[in-house]
């Protein structure tokens, strides 16, 4: 009798091109625009982020992150019976970039579709995945991160522009008879449109609004704070734990004053808590599982370790999943 899922395999990949503060200050500074390295650490915490180049779409980061993690599970990808790609920067208005993965690994047949949550997408797909797989519609699936947040970023303004990076993260979640996915809890709230959004859309051959990211930072960071620990806290009672059984806590890699605030809301110590923001910048959703595959690969997750993933973005939409590694 299989009635849970377990990650058994993940992967991450960051396009080549890393981009310092100090790169970033330089471009701008070109354009009139004032920044600084140590404005956009004191703030948060981001040190470097990666761009892709400008002919890769999300799929082709996706396709390098599944890959390598569908080698660390053992499977190959004809195993693969359900593909969900998490992402707000797809390759085209449609075909989903699910859809594209899976024609570029080679396969055919199994269902496959995007989540659209932003930064909370990763932890909306794993919670459909886990669903499916216990319900028994999957046995073997690729659920993935993906985004090129560079494309929708108005290099004019430095108050989003230098906080979001593009990379890809993918797990491979299997049939299990041994809990994984020990529980979930997921939200939206869509009167909170406004303060985070993309007002753009692709009307008769032209753009209709303006298609670069627009965010209002304080309220998004007043919220986040207050629903990350909600969501961690409603988990762990619908599991039957207690924020202590906590070794990992992995949330959406936003801001460094964030992700510290809800660890000290969830009293736990900085040890525990997983950073690539630094490196990363906000990768949206592809920013939980290339956290996630870091920390595994780094060995600090372990075989066995409780983790707690954590998303937060866009709609407004958060949520959080819990999991015995
Ligand atoms: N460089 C230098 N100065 C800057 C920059 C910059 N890049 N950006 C803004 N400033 C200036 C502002 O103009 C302002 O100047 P003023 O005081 O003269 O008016 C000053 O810095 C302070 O600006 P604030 O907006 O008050 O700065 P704050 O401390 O709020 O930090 C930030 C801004 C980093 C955006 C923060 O609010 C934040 O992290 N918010 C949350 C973002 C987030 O979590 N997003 C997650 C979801 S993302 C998704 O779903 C896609």
């Amino acid at each position: 009798m299989t009635s849970f899922s377990r990650i058994t395999g993940t992967g991450s990949y960051l396009p080549p091109r890393r981009v310092t503060n100090d790169d970033l200050a330089r471009d701008l500074a070109g354009r009139g625009i004032e920044t600084s390295d140590q404005w956009i650490i004191e703030r948060t915490g981001i040190k470097a982020r990666h761009f892709a180049a400008p002919d890769v779409t999300s799929s082709d980061l996706g396709l390098e992150a599944a890959k390598a993690a569908l080698e660390a599970a053992g499977r190959s990808a004809a195993e693969v019976d359900l593909i969900i790609v998490a992402t707000s920067t797809p390759d085209m208005v449609f075909p989903s970039v699910a859809a594209i993965l899976q024609s570029k690994l080679g396969i055919a047949g199994c269902p496959a579709f995007d989540v659209q949550a932003v930064c909370s997408g990763f932890v909306y797909a794993l919670t459909v995945a886990d669903a499916m797989i216990r319900t028994g519609s999957a046995k073997c699936a690729l659920v993935v991160g993906a985004e090129v947040f560079s494309r929708i970023l108005d290099f004019n303004d430095r108050t989003t522009c230098v906080l979001f990076g593009d990379g890809a993260g993918a797990v491979v979640l299997e049939a299990s008879a041994e809990p994984g996915i020990l529980a979930t809890d997921l939200h939206a709230d869509g009167k909170h449109v406004g303060i985070l959004c993309v007002p753009g859309n692709v009307s008769g051959g032209s753009v209709l609004g303006t298609p670069f990211l627009h965010m209002d930072g304080q309220a998004v960071f007043k919220l986040a704070v207050r629903v990350l620990e909600d969501a961690a806290r409603t988990t762990l009672q619908k599991a039957g734990k207690t924020d202590q059984d906590i070794d990992w806590l992995i949330p959406h890699q936003a801001n460094i004053r964030i992700m510290e605030g809800t660890a000290r809301k969830l009293k736990l110590p900085r040890e525990k808590l997983i950073v690539t923001v630094d490196e990363h910048g906000n990768t949206s959703a592809a920013s939980v599982p290339l956290a996630l595959d870091h920390a595994v690969r780094s060995g600090k997750v372990k075989k066995g370790d409780t983790l707690m993933l954590e998303g937060v973005g866009g709609g407004f939409t958060w949520g959080a999943v819990l999991l015995n590694y």
